[in-house]
């Protein structure tokens, strides 16, 4: 079980650390909350002690005898600031330990994420923009705040993320366990799955989630690469730190593929690209009354094999595709696989069993990787971060 410490500086996006520590919870993460006197002044400690199971405290007299800043810094396996206040950051970039949370921070050695909250122009405030710049050339993980709505009726850069954003990249971090193996590296993923329209309110789609691709993005950005993701219909919240691409259609993703993987070192298309599309799109909604017509339907594009033929003789951008099989009398879902990967001629090939609800739209996924020398990697049921790691450890050894 990870051991999470959770630091919450006094900003109103306190409220948000409460939903925070609930999904690292229950991803299994064991959290202490660590707040600053300030924070109670927005969320007080019986909510903290009530949602974490555990004593909260501000300041370093109240467990003296524990000696509590030096056994929570040394026992965290990450600790995250969220909110951290322009204040917090300058503590922290100071060195100051005038309270339990700056105390943590000296004694921690695990990795340190902050995502600071505060109105623009305290996060614009070339004070605060010179700690942040401090804190990350210390290795702080800083993410940037987001743009929308603050405290009062305007809006601006100064935004705590949403708290499933944080916890993916909590989580991101502590799976990825120090694994820097593709900073410098341009990664262009595709997720989700695409839609063809019939008519200006239906269409032939699919049921992938995309949580495999933003899988994929969350643990190819914690092991930090340039991450643009090309998604398809995903009705999830943007993966912090990585560029994202909202496409609907196989033509627009193909599109978006092309121009995002001109200088890309990696491409994973891990979207279930519809491989038909109704071959003319009505004008009108098709009336119900009307005698259906036999779908007339129109092959798509298959982008995996144009990046394919489009690399040529060269070795870049390495190709990875996804396989979604069913086993049936012609052979398991390996030997579909394995049939699959000579034809597509990818370097990589990552085989999924999709029978019975499997893989698609749920949280866990298994698989196998198929690699260019020929070895098969079994990666056993699991979240689907453990699946985007073994599939990053296999490209970062090409
Ligand atoms: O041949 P099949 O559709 O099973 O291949 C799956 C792989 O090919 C996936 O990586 C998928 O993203 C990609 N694909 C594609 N364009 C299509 C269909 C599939 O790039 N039209």
């Amino acid at each position: 079980m990870h051991r999470v410490t959770l630091g919450v500086s006094g900003g109103i996006a306190a409220y948000k650390a409460c939903s925070l520590l609930r999904l690292l919870s229950e991803s299994g993460c064991d959290v202490t909350v660590v707040p600053t006197e300030s924070a109670l002044h927005f969320v007080g400690s019986a909510t903290w002690s009530a949602l974490s199971g555990k004593p909260v405290a501000t300041d370093v007299w109240s467990d003296a005898q524990g000696v509590a800043h030096v056994r929570i810094g040394r026992e965290s396996d990450l600790v995250v600031v969220a909110p951290a206040t322009a204040d917090l950051l300058a503590r922290a970039a100071h060195g100051l330990a005038n309270d339990l949370l700056t105390n943590v921070l000296l004694t921690a050695r695990c990795p340190v994420l902050m995502a600071p909250a505060m109105h623009s122009e305290m996060w614009e405030h070339p004070a605060t923009q010179a700690n942040v710049a401090t804190l990350r050339s210390r290795g702080v993980i800083v993410i940037d705040p987001a743009v929308g709505r603050l405290t009062g009726a305007d809006s601006g850069a100064g935004r705590l993320p949403e708290p499933e954003q944080l916890a993916d990249v909590v989580l991101a971090t502590l799976a990825v366990g120090g694994r820097r193996d593709l900073v410098g590296r341009q990664v262009v993923i595709s997720a989700g799955g695409t839609r063809e329209p019939l008519d200006p309110v239906r269409y032939l789609g699919n049921r992938s989630s995309g949580r495999q691709g933003w899988a994929l993005a969350n643990a190819a950005a914690a092991r930090g690469a340039d991450v643009t993701v090309v998604a398809a219909n995903v009705d999830l919240l943007d993966p912090l730190g990585v560029g994202v691409l909202r496409v609907e259609t196989a033509e627009q993703m193909r599109a978006a593929i092309h121009t995002a993987s001109a200088d890309a070192d990696v491409v994973v298309m891990a979207a279930a690209v519809a491989d038909f599309r109704p071959d003319s799109v009505a004008a009108d909604k098709i009336k119900k009354s009307k005698e259906p017509d036999p779908l007339n339907l129109a092959l798509n594009p298959d982008i995996l094999a144009e990046l394919v033929a489009h690399r040529g003789a060269a070795t870049r951008p390495l190709l990875v595709g996804f396989a979604a099989e069913t086993g049936d009398e012609n052979g398991t879902v390996l030997d579909h696989g394995r049939t699959k990967f000579a034809a597509k001629g990818c370097d990589v090939l990552v085989v999924n069993d999709v029978s019975g609800d499997k893989a698609f739209g749920t949280l866990d996924n298994a698989a196998v990787i198929l690699d260019p020398s020929g070895v098969t990697r079994e990666v056993p049921r699991g979240p689907k971060l453990d699946l985007a790691n073994a599939v990053w450890d296999v490209v970062a050894e090409q």
